[in-house]
């Protein structure tokens, strides 16, 4: 039908006879001369119709945006001067000699050129909007980040397998997607959170390197880079330790990077503890590329007359902590209420401040509502810490340790971008030495920070002793720009480990055999030492495209409230589908 995609015709083709095939993007009736732009997967071309060909022309004035075409004509150069530099195509044209209009088409919803479409109506026209150039190039650089990876790891000897996903619930943290079956009455299954206990089993199995580009189903509070049906890159090995993963996974980001993108990643990748990142950027995923740090002030705040910061910083659990923004002296008073109500968001009760306008000048030349509280002594050492500088702003935060660090870290992204100081580039880094727990205070108790499968850093149950919150696991993220693109750990192998964790986490012998029985029976069988990772594929695409939300690198995602404009999901189903799944259908009040 066709021998060129439009996007792809250019001067190496001029005199030559082609047949296009695609969709009107602009009509233009110039003066007796009719201009089509026909749009294709790779691209656009200007087709030229000559009234010398009367039906042809016809036919021409009749077609509409968006309707397909298929168009026989011949490639010429364009008049000088008409030549359009910004279109790979634009120093040529077709001149039309045969159209075939294959399909008419409705005025669409919206202008594929317009910037400003609601996403609600971009996604119920998905069809229409996947035709824009940017949605294009989005899912062909997905495709060939797919590509590049599988055949990385098909390389390195890691071998593609397929996991349920008709399942029983995983503990990834967040709500199951549940399906009710029909021929086990009143029982459901899970959608898989991810494939973490199969790729398991299939070390156990003797798979020796797994991997798999997975959907992983997770009921949560959306975000931009948070959708309840998501893809991983999922992977899993044998016999290898944290510096063999970390080491492999690095040399497939880097080759990622230079086949798709073309630029080189340093490895190898900078590494961080989670104790470091948290201290010093408030976050477990800090985007390096903004040069803000917190500096910690707990230590000096015990005493003095302001209950705010005494009060957090006698607070084991509490923690007072400064941002110093260079130059941000040129901060107005509506600037700091702004910025204020931003970290209201996070649970700050406030966002306290000093204006150092003179440092030569003592307390003169400072300016701030809570100097007066502060003696000499602490002012001096809050200046040295933060290593002000005139003109500079220091920000404060007291409170829980987890408030501050959240409020003061997205300050700090926030910042960075309000200022311009995000430097360009790519800072990919290791967040490592993870806590094994953390206490979850609504509940009051311990949870795990990664999954409970993670291997602690010892190798004894018996030496699991003392603060669960002290303990360190053997997990790692990838964080790249801020955004955390991968986690994965080495496992617990054996029964008598993951029993006395699970006993750590509350989950006695009884909820663990009824949960994950096959697991620990497993372990009992000849259970390699084994570890794995799993990407984000998703984000790791919305980063590499420099997309603001992973929803522009799905084809058909959901919205925040978990919702799909296209197709109307979810729905209700019938009494009759109700019944045979045997759920009982609610009386609806009379
Ligand atoms: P984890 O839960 O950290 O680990 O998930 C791995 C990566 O998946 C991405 N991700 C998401 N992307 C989009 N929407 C979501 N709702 C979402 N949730 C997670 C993140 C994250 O880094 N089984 C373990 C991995 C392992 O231990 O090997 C797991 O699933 O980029
Ligand atoms: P107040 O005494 O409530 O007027 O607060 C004095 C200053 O401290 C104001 O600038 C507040 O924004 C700030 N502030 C109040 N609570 C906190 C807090 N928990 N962390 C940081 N600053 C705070």
């Amino acid at each position: 039908m066709r021998s060129h995609y439009c996007g792809s015709v250019n001067e190496s083709h001029l005199d030559q006879e082609v047949t296009l095939c695609g969709w009107v993007n602009r009509r233009r009736d110039h003066g007796g001369v009719i201009f089509i732009d026909l749009r294709d997967r790779e691209g656009l071309v200007q087709v030229v119709f000559d009234p010398d060909l009367p039906e042809v022309f016809a036919t021409a004035e009749r077609v509409r945006s968006e309707y397909v075409l298929k168009v026989k004509g011949r490639v010429r150069r364009r008049p000088a001067g008409t030549e359009n530099p910004d279109l790979p195509t634009g120093a040529i044209e077709v001149l039309g000699r045969e159209l075939t209009v294959l399909n008419s088409a409705e005025t669409p919803p919206f202008q594929l050129d317009e910037d400003e479409v609601n996403e609600e109506t971009r996604l119920r026209y998905r069809y229409v909007d996947l035709r824009r150039p940017a949605m294009q190039k989005r899912l062909q650089m997905r495709a060939r980040v797919s590509r590049t990876l599988r055949r990385f790891l098909e390389d390195n000897g890691f071998l593609d397998i397929e996991t349920p996903m008709l399942t029983k619930a995983t503990p990834e943290g967040a709500r199951d997607y549940i399906v009710p079956s029909r021929t086990h009455p009143g029982c459901f299954f899970a959608l898989p959170q991810s494939p973490q206990l199969f790729k398991q089993l299939l070390m156990m199995g003797g798979m020796d390197r797994y991997y798999q580009i997975v959907r992983c189903f997770r009921d949560e509070d959306l975000r931009a880079d948070r959708q309840p049906e998501f893809t991983q890159l999922d992977i899993e090995t044998s016999f290898m330790d944290e510096e063999g993963i970390m080491g492999l996974m690095e040399e497939m980001m880097r080759e990622l990077f230079a086949q798709v993108l073309e630029v080189p990643l340093h490895t190898p990748f900078q590494r961080m503890s989670y104790a470091e990142a948290m201290a010093r950027y408030g976050s477990d995923k800090p985007d390096l590329r903004i040069p803000l740090e917190l500096t910690e002030l707990t230590d000096i705040m015990g005493e003095v007359d302001f209950k705010v910061f005494s009060g957090p910083a006698k607070d084991p659990a509490g923690r007072v902590a400064a941002l110093r923004v260079p130059k941000g002296g040129e901060l107005s008073r509506k600037d700091i209420d702004d910025y204020t109500h931003f970290v209201g968001r996070y649970g700050a009760k406030g966002l306290a401040y000093i204006k150092v306008n003179d440092l030569n000048a003592g307390r003169e030349g400072l300016q701030s509502p809570i100097l007066k509280f502060m003696p000499d002594t602490v002012v001096v050492e809050i200046l040295d810490r933060t290593g002000a500088e005139d003109g500079d702003l220091i920000f404060f935060g007291a409170d829980k340790a987890r408030i501050v660090n959240e409020a003061l870290g997205a300050l700090r992204v926030k910042l960075g971008h309000d200022l311009g100081l995000v430097e360009r580039g790519w800072r990919p880094l290791w967040v490592v030495d993870f806590p094994m727990f953390e206490h979850d205070e609504k509940e009051g108790r311990w949870v795990a920070l990664h999954h409970p499968f993670t291997a602690p850093r010892v190798e004894r149950p018996e030496e699991l002793t003392g603060n669960p919150g002290e303990m360190i696991s053997r997990a790692y993220d990838m964080v790249l720009n801020g955004t955390e693109v991968g986690g994965g750990s080495v496992r617990i192998h054996t029964t008598a480990m993951q029993q006395a964790v699970f006993n750590l986490l509350g989950i006695g012998e009884a909820e663990a055999r009824d949960k994950f029985g096959f697991l620990l029976d497993a372990l009992k069988y000849g259970c390699p030492p084994h570890g794995g990772i799993a990407f984000g594929l998703d984000r790791l695409v919305m980063l590499m495209t420099g997309s603001q939300s992973i929803r522009d690198v799905m084809a058909f995602p959901k919205t925040q409230t978990a919702h799909c404009p296209l197709t109307d999901a979810p729905a209700e189903v019938s009494d009759a589908q109700l019944r045979e799944l045997n759920i009982r259908i609610k009386q609806q009040p009379a």
